[in-house]
C-alpha cells in the first residue's frame, strides 16, 4: 500500500524566523503518528534550520532544486550533497515555474534526477501541461515526453524511489483546479506509463501527486481519488492551519 504524502512548496517565500514558525506549527499542530508523510520545501536559506527543527518529529524536508552535476565551478548553485549536508531527504526537480522561467529541459531533469538518487535524495518529479497543450488535446502526449525523457534509463529499484507530482501549469496559483476527472485521467496515464515502462511493482509503489490550486475546500475531493496518492501544495502551505487541514482531509485508510 502506497502511504500519502502531502507536500508543502514553499517556493520564494519565508526568512528563516518565518520558516520556524511555519515548521514549528505543523509539528505542533499535527498528532503524530498519523498516516501519512509530510514533507516541507522551504528555500535553501532555510533547509537546515527547517530540517534540525523538524528532526524529532515526522516531518521531512525536500528542496525546491538541485544542480545537475556532483560539485565545481557552478557559482551560485547547489549541489545534492548539499543538500543532503543540510538534512533534507527529498527535491522538486522539473517545477512548471523552473522549466518556464529557467529553460529547464526534459533532459535536464534526467540528469538532476540521477544525481538526486545517487546521493540518496528523492526526487518529486513535476510534470504538467499548459493550458494551450490542455486545449489543443495532446496533453497526454506531453506528459508522456515528459516522463519518457525526465526518467529515461533508471532502474526499476532507482525508480521505485521516485514522487511523481502531476502539476498542470494553467491550474498552478490561479484558483483554477483541474477536475476530478481530469485529474483521475491522467494520474491513471502516468500509473501506466510507470507499470509498462518499469514494472506492475514500481507503479504500485510510486506516489502520484496531484499539485495546482490545492487548498483546504478542495482537497477532500481530490485526495479521495484512486490515482492521486497525496497532493504538492504552493499558496496554502504558506499557513500551518490551512495545510493541517488539507492533512486532516485525506480519506482514512
Ligand atoms: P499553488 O498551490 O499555489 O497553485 O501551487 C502549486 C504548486 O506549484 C506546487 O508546487
Amino acid at each position: 500500500m502506497r502511504v500519502p504524502l502531502i507536500a508543502g512548496n514553499w517556493k520564494m517565500n519565508m526568512t528563516i524566523p518565518e520558516a520556524v514558525e511555519l515548521v514549528n506549527g505543523i509539528k505542533i499542530g499535527l498528532r503524530w503518528p498519523e498516516d501519512v508523510d509530510v514533507v516541507v520545501a522551504p528555500p535553501f536559506t532555510s533547509l537546515k534550520m527547517v530540517s534540525e527543527v523538524a528532526k524529532d518529529s515526522y516531518i521531512a524536508v525536500s528542496a525546491q532544486n538541485v544542480h545537475h552535476e556532483e560539485n565545481g565551478a557552478y557559482t551560485g548553485e547547489i549541489a545534492a550533497s548539499f543538500i543532503k549536508d543540510a538534512g533534507a531527504n527529498y527535491v522538486i526537480i522539473g517545477h512548471s515555474e523552473r522549466r518556464q522561467h529557467c529553460n529547464e529541459t526534459d533532459e535536464l531533469v534526467n540528469k538532476k534526477v540521477r544525481i538526486a538518487l545517487k546521493n540518496e535524495l528523492k526526487p518529486i518529479v513535476c510534470v504538467g501541461e499548459t493550458l494551450e497543450q490542455r486545449e489543443q488535446g495532446n496533453f497526454v502526449e506531453v506528459i508522456e515526453k515528459q516522463l519518457s525523457v525526465g526518467l529515461e534509463d533508471l532502474t526499476q529499484v532507482l525508480a521505485s524511489e521516485l514522487v511523481i507530482a502531476y502539476e498542470p501549469v494553467w491550474a498552478i496559483g490561479t484558483g483554477k483546479v483541474a477536475t476530478v476527472t481530469q485529474i483521475e485521467e491522467v494520474h491513471e496515464k502516468i500509473r501506466a506509463f510507470l507499470a509498462k515502462n518499469f514494472s506492475e511493482d514500481v507503479a504500485n509503489s510510486v506516489r502520484v501527486l496531484y499539485g495546482g490550486s490545492v487548498k483546504a475546500e478542495n482537497s477532500k475531493e481530490i485526495l479521495s481519488l484512486p490515482n492521486v496518492d497525496g497532493a504538492l501544495v504552493g499558496g496554502a502551505s504558506l499557513n500551518s492551519a490551512g495545510f493541517i487541514e488539507i492533512i486532516k482531509s485525506l480519506p482514512p485508510r
